[in-house]
């Protein structure tokens, strides 16, 4: 099942590199292609000849030759691979690869790689359980990192508990089931230019005050992750979030209200074979914007709202047919015949319906639910999954019945 399957294993300095030798025999057994980045600390528990007459290969530490000055390509290693695997990961590769640092070949090699990623996690079991550790490791499944389960054992410094590697039996177990769940096909979305609105609208009653909703923008960064793990362009146009870790892959544009949402949108939609419309972008706005901080000394105060730009509106008045517009739907009555209905008003190829019904769906949390429903009223049914998940859920049937 690994036959001709080309991984790049990225090994750190972990006392558990020396299970990276016996991991590239149980590879190169099924059959697999295997070249190797080590980080310079990883050299210090195992040589690199050992890693390269094992794999056959030439091993990656440095970026450069430093006798003929030659450079090795991150960009083209990552290009070659099918998967980028991380055994042993260290609590620091995995520190640096949560925040865009890249100070090794193997972290330059993860952030220009458009193959997805595996990682075992090595370490002690307090530096495993300590909460950066975990909060990093959260960011990386966020953005589509295949986290490998750290058993429970005994480790090096004596004590007992999870953050051993995964035995190089089960990585290949993991291996095979990675193939099975990624067939190698060049899929129809590599190469195109997909636009995401995500996040919620700020819309000003004063300099200090708004009207605002809950939205995480957690979905849209979710679908802007997955379209380039697919091989897609994504711009995401993004409304006001905090502490959100974005891909440097992905072109961002920050916005504020629904007015500039919708200036960004139009200007970027004519240079989009898709746009995903995942923001929660607030329907009205305050009538007035007061110019200073509204006193509180007032009996009363009346807002009065007028609506906001429907940008899905617009973009489907100027769709042309070589463009897929997709909406999403929150609903929490008459789901089926309200999505419909903005299916036809927006002019929308299809929906993604996420009701307030149903536990761990929607705004703010790291799940989601969906149901994917067409023109035509075809509804496509799918169970509760991470946002990751479901990001990958809603491009896969964009490739499969529009692309
Ligand atoms: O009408 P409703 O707000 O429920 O429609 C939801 C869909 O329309 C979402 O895809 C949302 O991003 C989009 N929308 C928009 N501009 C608005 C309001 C909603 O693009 N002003």
């Amino acid at each position: 099942m690994l036959k001709g399957k080309k991984i790049l294993l990225g090994v750190t300095g972990s006392i558990a590199a020396y299970k990276a030798a016996h991991l590239i025999r149980l590879l190169r057994k099924e059959r697999a292609e295997v070249k190797v980045v080590m980080t310079p600390a990883a050299k210090d528990f195992i040589t690199p000849l050992t890693l390269a007459v094992l794999s056959d290969s030439r091993v990656y530490v440095e970026p450069f030759n430093p006798v003929t000055g030659k450079w090795y390509s991150h960009i083209d290693l990552g290009r070659w691979a099918d998967v980028l695997l991380i055994a042993p990961a260290t609590a620091a590769t995995l520190g640096k690869m949560a925040h865009g640092i890249s100070d090794n070949l193997l972290l330059t090699t993860y952030l220009s790689a458009r193959c997805p990623v595996v990682v075992a996690p090595a370490m002690d079991t307090d530096m495993f359980g300590h909460s950066s550790m975990q909060e990093n490791l959260d960011i990386l499944r966020q953005r589509g990192v295949q986290v490998l389960e750290s058993p429970e054992g005994e480790l090096a410094s004596g004590l007992k508990g999870k953050g051993r590697m995964l035995e190089p039996e089960e990585i290949v177990l993991e291996m095979k089931a990675f193939f099975a769940r990624h067939p190698k096909k060049k899929t129809k979305i590599a190469g195109k230019r997909i636009l995401i609105t995500a996040g919620p609208t700020h819309e000003a009653i004063d300099p200090v005050r708004y009207i605002g909703n809950l939205s995480s923008g957690k979905m849209g960064i979710a679908l802007a992750e997955k379209a380039v793990q697919m091989g897609a362009d994504a711009t995401l146009i993004l409304g006001p979030v905090d502490n959100v870790n974005i891909s440097p892959k992905i072109k961002v544009i920050r916005v504020t209200s629904a007015e500039e949402m919708y200036r960004a949108a139009l200007e970027e939609f004519p240079h989009s074979d898709v746009a995903i419309l995942a923001a929660a972008v607030a329907d009205f706005r305050p009538a007035e914007r007061f110019e200073q901080k509204v006193k509180s000394d007032r009996d009363e105060l009346v807002i009065r709202l007028v609506p906001t730009p429907d940008i899905a509106a617009e973009l489907g008045k100027r769709k042309t047919n070589k463009q897929i517009l997709v909406g999403f739907a929150l609903e929490t009555e008459n789901e089926l015949q309200n999505a419909m209905e903005k299916i036809r008003k927006k002019n929308l190829d299809y929906i993604v319906l996420n009701s307030l019904r149903d536990e761990g769906a929607g705004f703010g949390y790291d799940t989601n639910k969906i149901t994917i429903i067409d023109k035509s009223g075809n509804q496509k049914e799918y169970p509760l999954k991470s946002k990751i998940e479901v990001a990958e859920d809603i491009l896969k049937y964009l490739q499969e019945v529009y692309l």
